[in-house]
């Protein structure tokens, strides 16, 4: 975990041009920020395994209505090089399947920081087609320029 730190540090300073810094302030706030997320999240599944369950999108192991909310970051729509359409469409609809409230995907660009506009569009037409509603949304937080919207997926 320590070493994800250092290396996506690594990288922000490398790359700071690329970034938008109203959040973290600067590449040593960003670096602060997420070793105390890994540093919790550590803390967190030594003291409590039982709240966690590996698996993997397209299915999930739970039950239909598991959850209040869905959060799905940096997954779907950031690596649409190797994810098509199918796979989308696929894991959104384990996503709604599981949760009886919202889902939230973000951010809605690439890996590369380009707006994944046309899959988003195919996907939002393969969510219609199975009537689940979903709608693009402003976000406040975002690292990435474009990277200010999600798509939410509404019971
Ligand atoms: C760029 S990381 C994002 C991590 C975190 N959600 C965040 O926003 O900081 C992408 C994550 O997707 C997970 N992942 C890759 N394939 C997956 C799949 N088929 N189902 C669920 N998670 C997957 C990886 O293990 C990795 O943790």
């Amino acid at each position: 975990m320590a070493a994800e730190v250092e290396r996506t540090t690594a990288w922000a300073q490398a790359n700071a041009h690329r970034y938008r810094w109203d959040f973290y302030g600067d590449v040593d706030g960003h670096g602060r920020v997420r070793g105390e997320a890994a540093r919790l999240f550590t803390a967190d599944l030594h003291a409590h395994p039982e709240r966690y369950v590996a698996a993997s999108l397209p299915d999930l192991p739970f039950a239909d209505d598991s959850f209040d909310l869905v959060l799905s970051s940096h997954l779907l729509f950031t690596y649409s090089d190797r994810l098509d359409r199918a796979f989308h469409r696929a894991a959104l609809l384990e996503l709604a399947r599981v949760s009886r409230g919202q889902v939230r995907a973000f951010p809605l660009v690439s890996q590369i920081g380009r707006p994944e506009t046309e899959l988003v569009e195919q996907v939002m037409a393969d969510l219609a087609a199975a009537d689940v509603r979903a709608s693009i949304r402003a976000v406040d937080y975002y690292f990435e320029p474009g990277a200010g919207s999600m798509l939410v997926l509404d019971p």
